[in-house]
């Protein structure tokens, strides 16, 4: 990084392309991705560290993206909500089960929720229903829908047990 008075150069790879780019020092990770590379699906929400909205993956870390300057992330690797789509643009699996079991109302809440619960299953492919609350403990939903999310990510479990199920049998 190198620094010009209030701007500094940043280079950071995200969702698998490597960008590189001037930025105001005083601005945040999130008005960075939302504003300078249209990626909107991170949403703000408190804009305090509170809600969770803004959640993105940092080097295989969550992180509050509303909480931590842009310079700050570079170097890094980070995914957010539109990374999370195949490569020929169909729903993943995490997202499909969002989407099947209903984990969205407004889905104002939903990159927050699908962020983290990415992590989660890359950590622990099988997490327990009480693991799966521990993990989303951090995030609000304004809709209460926390027993569908929690359903929805109980349902990518399983059909991720189904697939490998499948596959050993054919
Ligand atoms: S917008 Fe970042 S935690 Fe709420
Ligand atoms: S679905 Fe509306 S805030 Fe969660």
């Amino acid at each position: 990084m190198s620094q010009h008075g209030e701007t500094a150069d940043i280079s950071v790879v995200v969702n698998g392309e490597a960008w590189t780019h001037t930025v105001e020092v005083r601005r945040t990770l999130a008005d960075v991705l939302r504003d300078d590379l249209r990626l909107t699906g991170t949403h703000l929400g408190c804009e305090q560290g509170v809600c969770g909205a803004c959640t993105v993956e940092l080097d295989g870390a969550a992180v509050r993206s509303c909480l931590m300057l842009a310079v700050q992330a570079d170097g890094a690797a980070i995914t957010t909500i539109e990374g999370l789509t195949n490569v020929d643009g169909s729903l993943s699996t995490l997202q499909a089960g969002f989407r099947d079991a209903h984990g969205f109302q407004c889905a104002f809440c939903a990159p927050g929720f699908l962020i983290t619960a990415k992590l989660l299953l890359d950590e622990n492919p099988a997490p327990s229903r009480e693991e799966i609350r521990e993990a989303i403990s951090g995030n609000l939903c304004r809709c209460t829908g926390y027993e569908s999310i929690i359903a929805s990510i109980e349902q990518v479990v399983r059909s991720a047990s189904q697939a490998d199920t499948t596959e050993v049998n054919s």
